[in-house]
């Protein structure tokens, strides 16, 4: 199966994928990285894994429809069949999910429904929880309400920082995601 990334920013979680399937954990083909920040990191590593990449700035154009019509038709070009959403900071609309209907994934740093949205990790620290984790689940037209494939949690230790806390959920982040996401594909 052929998987498209989209993320908007430093994508280690892009990388994460890449690397599982180069170990053969994930077995499916990384064709093609979308990305909405054409400066961001992730783009740099797509071109050193040698991953098609598209980038483009949603300013430049009219709507969300008019931007997705054009990512759809690089899905198609591509022949995509499964989308990951890694640290894409948008929310997607009826042009793509229309097209790829349970077909889209995404990860965020907490235990949804728990703290949804912008800086999950910030958001856990100032409730003053002793657990939060990382989710894994469909997309739909709302923002991180799709439907939970897989959580796993993480301790909130005593004197945890922001960083130390969103250290922790990355590592399980990058185990996480190639791994549900060699279930959904393959079984
Ligand atoms: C991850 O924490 C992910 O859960 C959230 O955005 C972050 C992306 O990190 N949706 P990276 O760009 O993959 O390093």
């Amino acid at each position: 199966k052929k998987i498209a990334i989209f993320a908007s920013g430093n994508g280690s979680n892009f990388q994460a994928i890449v690397d599982a399937v180069k170990s053969g954990d994930l077995k499916a083909e990384i064709s093609l990285l979308i990305c909405d920040k054409p400066e961001a990191y992730c783009v740099e590593r797509a071109e050193k894994e040698n991953i098609p990449c598209f980038t483009f700035y949603p300013k430049e154009f009219q709507n969300k429809e008019a931007y997705e019509q054009v990512i759809l038709k690089k899905l198609e070009e591509y022949e995509i069949d499964f989308i990951a959403l890694a640290g894409y900071m948008r929310l997607v609309g009826p042009t793509l999910l229309n097209q790829f209907e349970g077909k889209i994934v995404n990860i965020h740093p907490s235990l949804l429904p728990a703290f949804p949205g912008k800086d999950a990790v910030g958001q856990a620290l100032a409730a003053g929880v002793t657990k939060t984790g990382v989710t894994v689940h469909f997309v739909d037209e709302g923002m991180d309400t799709g439907q939970v494939i897989e959580q796993r949690s993480v301790d909130i230790d005593e004197g945890e920082t922001h960083e130390s806390l969103q250290q922790k959920i990355q590592r399980v982040e990058h185990q996480l995601f190639p791994d549900v996401l060699n279930k959904l594909l393959n079984s």
